[in-house]
């Protein structure tokens, strides 16, 4: 037995891509300097490495240029940024079921100060209804936001179709791609997304603390900056730059965050990104083939159950057993490190049936090795008493 099975990339991915630890000990111990804030050359050095990073950013998921590329504190500050700078009272917002805690809690906070909300229903695999959405997305809507991937059972949307959708009715487009971005060629032009948010320390092997925003002209021409303060540019201005990206990143950014994502990247680059998604889609297969042989005895294996359709995650339900208590015995008594519960997304429960019991959710990610699978179905089989 090894000391540790992480099964948590959706949570957070482990570990982290070769060069990002020294990365960020190398700003910390060798630069310093904060960009737009110093005339000498770290602070320049801080500044150009920042651009290259928005640059790459930009080239990996499609964006208009590096200036629409804003770095944020996370994947959920960039979400809040967009709903809650774009929406106002009166409008009306569309959105999946399965979105994440993320957009289900702004969205309930919009709601509150008269913000509309449909919400677009998916089926018991966890993905979007098409024909539901043709007709719930009408041209009266101000933003459809939805997740790329589902956290909790890592069902693929449809984020093309409803992309082309919201294009012919003239409606903008938000995606959240927390647990895509990574491996899942996403490009923003292509798919026709307005604004895509994402973290920097799930699937692009990151670090905690640091996310992205990449914006259209058009959204951003649409946005009031959610939280204002001090850019090092036009300072003279008791209002925030109207230029992007000075006009959505008040206060000093993370740069040691950067530097972390800008190795992210790099190693990124490096690789054989196909490939590495093709190796993601058959630990997921063997996961689910795993999984499912213990179907027989009542666990139930949530999702679409095709490595096609989803990303790493896959969650189950134990029988005759208090999910939480599965969990603990997994990492108890065989190291397994694994997520139990509703997993901050409450109405892709109700949307599998998995409501409130929540589900145990395993997740890979690049360094997850084979044989740690079935190492996790021998464990699962012991919990279960099979
Ligand atoms: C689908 C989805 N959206 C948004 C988030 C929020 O990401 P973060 O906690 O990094 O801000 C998560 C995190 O688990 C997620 O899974």
């Amino acid at each position: 037995m090894k000391d540790h099975y992480y099964f948590d990339n959706a949570s957070t991915s482990f570990p982290k891509a070769p060069g990002v630890a020294e990365a960020m000990a190398f700003y910390l111990t060798e630069v310093g300097g904060n960009m737009g804030r110093g005339d000498y050359a770290p602070a320049y050095d801080a500044a150009a490495r920042a651009l290259e990073v928005r640059d790459a950013l930009c080239r990996r998921f499609g964006g208009p240029q590096d200036r629409n590329v804003l770095f944020t504190p996370g994947c959920t500050y960039s979400l809040n940024t967009v709903l809650k700078g774009l929406l106002r009272p009166g409008d009306r917002v569309a959105a999946s079921v399965m979105e994440h805690n993320a957009v289900l809690r702004p969205l309930a906070q919009l709601e509150r100060a008269g913000v509309e909300v449909v919400w677009l229903p998916c089926d018991g695999r966890g993905v979007l209804d098409l024909s539901r959405a043709e007709e719930l997305l009408t041209p009266d809507l101000r933003l459809c936001v939805l997740t790329h991937a589902s956290n909790v059972c890592g069902a693929l949307q449809p984020v093309a179709q409803v992309g082309r959708l919201c294009r012919k009715r003239d409606i903008l487009f938000c995606v959240d791609a927390a647990q895509s971005a990574g491996t899942v060629p996403l490009h923003m032009g292509e798919l026709g997304i307005d604004a895509l948010a994402l973290p920097a320390h799930k699937g692009l092997l990151g670090p905690q603390g640091l996310g992205a925003l990449l914006l259209t002209d058009a959204l951003a021409g649409a946005l009031e900056p959610l939280v204002s303060g001090g850019t090092g540019s036009q300072s003279d201005l008791t209002e925030m730059p109207p230029f992007l990206p000075d006009r959505f990143e008040a206060g000093t950014l993370n740069l040691p965050g950067i530097y972390g994502l800008g190795a992210a990247l790099d190693w990124w680059e490096a690789q054989d990104g196909a490939a590495l998604r093709r190796r993601e889609q058959k630990l997921t297969g063997h996961l689910i083939a795993r999984l499912r042989e213990m179907e027989p005895d009542g666990l139930r294996v949530l999702g679409p159950l095709d490595p096609e359709e989803q990303v790493g995650v896959v969650s189950v339900d134990f029988p005759g057993l208090d999910n939480a208590e599965a969990a603990f015995r997994l990492e108890r008594e065989f190291h397994i490190q694994c997520r139990c519960g509703l997993h901050c997304a409450p109405l892709a429960h109700k949307a599998l049936g998995t409501f409130p019991q929540g589900t145990v959710r395993f997740s890979v990610g690049p360094f997850t090795p084979f044989e740690d699978i079935d190492y996790l179905q021998a464990a699962v089989c012991a919990v279960m008493g099979v």
